[in-house]
């Protein structure tokens, strides 16, 4: 769905080789799928999220599936013992060498040479941001070294990618002779969204707003709504296992940065996000920029940070411990969460459901509330803002300014 433009660039791309292309997106995006839908020679072999990865396991689960021709080169022998799978049509093992280091120049070379005798042919390295790494230096090796019809597609997600490996960086070094592509990957349209959803569900809602376009969870939240028609969405369990792993992996500051975000259910400024999160603000900067980069929170007006998907807050919420929960919620009303005479992160919750037509009964349970506290905050809200009615908190967001 949506993916004609980039089917068709990555084709006529690969239709040059050689060439090393590197296609972005974050997870669920259609990474996978794009190359799947693509007809071409591929082989291909995927990085995975281990502590201790099998060197070169990657390349070896691309080559494994190959069919090899008669006559190769004789150092392709020293792919032997990784490739029982047809060893025997490979020359014979040359002897082991002293030097480990000239002994793994011969390994690449062998690499290199079966996959000119595979030509013409894309190897592809899937979830580089997984990259171990021997096959990191590997595929270094073969982006500057590649035979006349053989093309390189490494894919990754920006978000997991270590700080040590800027994979775009690959493409500065490449000799000239090599093309080189990349592609970023962008989240679906609501119009394509919409047609997606009705390819999986006869009737579907609008899933745009929650899923923000990303297709594996447009397909995990319609698997859901299939299964449960009628009942209250959660965050879908392989939606859920995918962002707690990642939330585990933040420092401590960004992960009760998300958290805040999670118990604000808002997008609010930088400020009252570090405010509610209660991290000292030397630190709130850099975790920020960290839960940014992570995927985890995203600016949406300018200087505004809330969740990246809606689809998350469930299950974030519901892992953040009690004691953990309660201390946010109430940094929630603290005058130290805004600044002197902005409104404050309850406000805020309180203006947008107002302004969605909300009475402040309705807000008071849906924030757990008095309804006497929401007539504070309202008024509150329209003093500081120099409102004079609550009709107008629709517009005043419409302009962003809150
Ligand atoms: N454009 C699309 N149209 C329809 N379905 C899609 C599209 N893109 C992806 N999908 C589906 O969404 C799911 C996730 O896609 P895919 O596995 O390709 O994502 P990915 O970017 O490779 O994610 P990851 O980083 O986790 O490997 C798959 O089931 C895939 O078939
Ligand atoms: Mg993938």
């Amino acid at each position: 769905m949506g993916r004609d433009r980039e089917l068709c660039q990555l084709s006529a791309v690969l239709s040059h080789p050689p060439v090393v292309v590197l296609i972005e997106g974050e997870a669920g995006i259609g990474k996978t799928r794009l190359l799947r839908e693509l007809r071409h020679p591929m082989l291909t072999g995927c990085c995975h999220p281990m502590c201790e990865p099998f060197p070169y396991g990657p390349i070896v689960e691309a080559l494994r599936v190959a069919d090899p021709p008669r006559g190769l080169n004789p150092v392709t022998g020293a792919l032997r013992p990784l490739l029982p799978e047809y060893a025997h049509r490979l020359p014979l093992a040359p002897p082991p060498l002293q030097d480990p280091q000239v002994e793994r120049h011969r390994l690449f070379r062998a690499v290199l040479s079966l996959l000119d005798s595979l030509s013409p042919v894309t190897l592809v390295v899937e979830d580089v941001h997984w990259v171990d790494s021997d096959t990191r230096e590997l595929l270094s090796f073969l982006a500057r070294c590649l035979p006349d019809a053989v093309n390189l597609v490494l894919t990754y997600r920006a978000e997991d990618l270590p700080v040590s490996y800027p994979v775009a960086a690959m493409l500065a070094n490449l000799p000239p002779g090599v093309g080189h592509a990349e592609m970023s990957l962008a989240p679906l349209s609501p119009e394509e969204t919409a047609l997606l959803a009705k390819h999986l569900l006869p009737d579907p809602p609008d899933l745009w707003e929650l899923t923000t376009g990303v297709p594996f969870m447009v397909e995990e939240l319609a698997r859901m709504l299939a299964e449960r028609p009628g009942r209250e969405l959660r965050t879908p369990p392989a939606v859920r296992d995918a962002v707690l792993l990642r939330l585990g992996t933040l420092s401590a500051a960004a992960r009760r940065l998300v958290q805040a975000a999670a118990v604000l259910d808002a997008h609010v400024p930088e400020r009252a996000l570090i405010a509610v999160a209660g991290v000292p603000p030397e630190q709130g900067e850099r975790a920020l920029a960290e839960a940014l980069r992570r995927a985890l929170l995203r600016e949406r007006t300018p200087g505004t940070y809330g969740l990246r998907h809606p689809l998350t807050r469930q299950a974030i919420y519901e892992s953040i411990t009690p004691a953990i929960r309660r201390r946010l919620h109430r940094r929630v009303d603290t005058p130290a969460a805004s600044p002197e005479g902005a409104v404050s992160p309850r406000e805020d919750q309180v203006i947008r459901l107002a302004a969605d037509g909300l009475t402040n009964r309705e807000i008071a349970e849906s924030l757990f509330l008095s309804p006497r506290t929401v007539e504070v905050h309202v008024a509150n809200a329209l003093r500081k803002l120099g409102l004079s009615s609550r009709r107008q908190f629709r517009e005043h967001l419409a302009k962003g300014t809150t």
